[in-house]
Parts: C-alpha cells; structure tokens; sequence
C-alpha cells in the first residue's frame, strides 16, 4: 500500500469513494462526498494534506485535514480539521485508516501545524490520541455531544496557548 497526496484526475473516483465508505458508516448525513468537493473549493484546502492509500492501482481510502480556526476575541489560531476519513469496506480493518492520519499527521507536523480537531467516534480516534477537545478547554458550536468534538496535539502542549471556540 502506498500513501500519497490525492491527484486532480482522480477526485470523480474519490467522490464515489466516499460516498460509498459513508454508507456504512455509524454516522452519516449523506453528503460527505459534497463535503470534499466543498473543502476543496474554499481558501481552506491544502493539497498536501489530501491523501490517498492506493494498492495494485486501486484507491482504497483517502483523508482529507484543511485548516480552521480556534477564535478568541480578535485572536485566531490556526488548526486542522480531519474530515472525511474513508476505507473501501473491503479493506477496513487491517490498518488503513490508522495508516491515512499517521501519514497526514507526519506531514502536518513538517509543515508546523499544531493542532487537529475533528467531530468523530471516540472508540475509534482515542487510540491516535484525540480527546474529547472540551478537556482541552475548547469551545464548539457544533450542536454535536461534547465527547464527539475531539482534538490531537500535533506539538505537545499546543493547548497551553491554544484557546477559544475551534470553527467546525
Ligand atoms: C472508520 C474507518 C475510516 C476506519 O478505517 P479502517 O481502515 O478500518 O481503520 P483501522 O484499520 O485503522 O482501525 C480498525 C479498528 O477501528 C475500529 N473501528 C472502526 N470504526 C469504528 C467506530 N466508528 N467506532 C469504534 N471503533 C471503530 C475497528 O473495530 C478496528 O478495531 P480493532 O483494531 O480493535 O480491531 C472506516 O471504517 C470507514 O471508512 N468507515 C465509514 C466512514 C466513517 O465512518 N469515517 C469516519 C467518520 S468519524
């Protein structure tokens, strides 16, 4: 399996990807796959920061981390949001969505991002880290239960400075 950044000829098929992945996912609006196009098209999309897993020629999985904010009265600190993370149902689990944030999360690093924030299943992303972003301290005004609001430090202690209402 290799892991690289997603191509421009490839976002029909990544589209259909993870419309597919969301059907079975535990919690879907339906729209995820719009969701991709929509990041894509905003100020916030970093390309690098676009992934696929690709084996034998076939995309199996892909991740998207695009920046937002953590807003503080006039201070803004600037974040990620992962969002979608999707694995071909036939592939899950033998470690290819652990395999996209790892990946992601070296180049975020690289490129000196602190922080990611996400609106997730604890059971599956505490084991890469993310907590509940309210234990950080970390305002939301996503309507969402608190424990689903979950943040990763990229750089350890990046919530002693990071502190506000993240926009997701
Ligand atoms: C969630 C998803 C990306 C995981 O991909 P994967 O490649 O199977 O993940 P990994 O192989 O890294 O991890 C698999 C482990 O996570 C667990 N897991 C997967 N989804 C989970 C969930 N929603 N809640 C709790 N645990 C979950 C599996 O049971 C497995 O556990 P084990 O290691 O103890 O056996 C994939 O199931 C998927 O695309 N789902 C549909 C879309 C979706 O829900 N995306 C995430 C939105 S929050």
């Amino acid at each position: 399996m290799v892991i690289r950044q997603e191509k421009k000829e490839e976002f029909r098929e990544i589209y259909d990807l993870v419309k597919l992945a969301f059907e079975t996912a535990h919690v879907s609006n339906g729209e995820e796959q719009d969701f991709v196009n929509q990041l894509r098209a905003e100020g916030n999309y970093i390309p690098r920061l676009a992934l696929v897993a690709e084996e034998d020629g076939e995309l199996i999985g892909h991740i998207m981390l695009t920046r937002t904010y953590v807003k503080e009265g006039a201070k803004q600190h600037t974040v990620l949001l992962l969002a979608p993370l999707s694995v071909k149902f036939e592939y899950r689990n033998r470690g290819v969505g652990g395999a996209l944030i790892q990946e992601s999360f070296r180049i975020a690093k690289d490129m000196g991002y602190k922080a990611v924030f996400l609106v997730g299943a604890p059971a599956y992303y505490q084991r890469f880290g993310f907590q509940s972003a309210a234990s950080f301290g970390i305002q939301h005004m996503t309507g969402v239960p608190d424990e689903n609001v979950m943040a990763c430090e990229l750089e350890p202690g990046a919530f002693e400075t990071i502190r506000g209402t993240v926009e997701i």
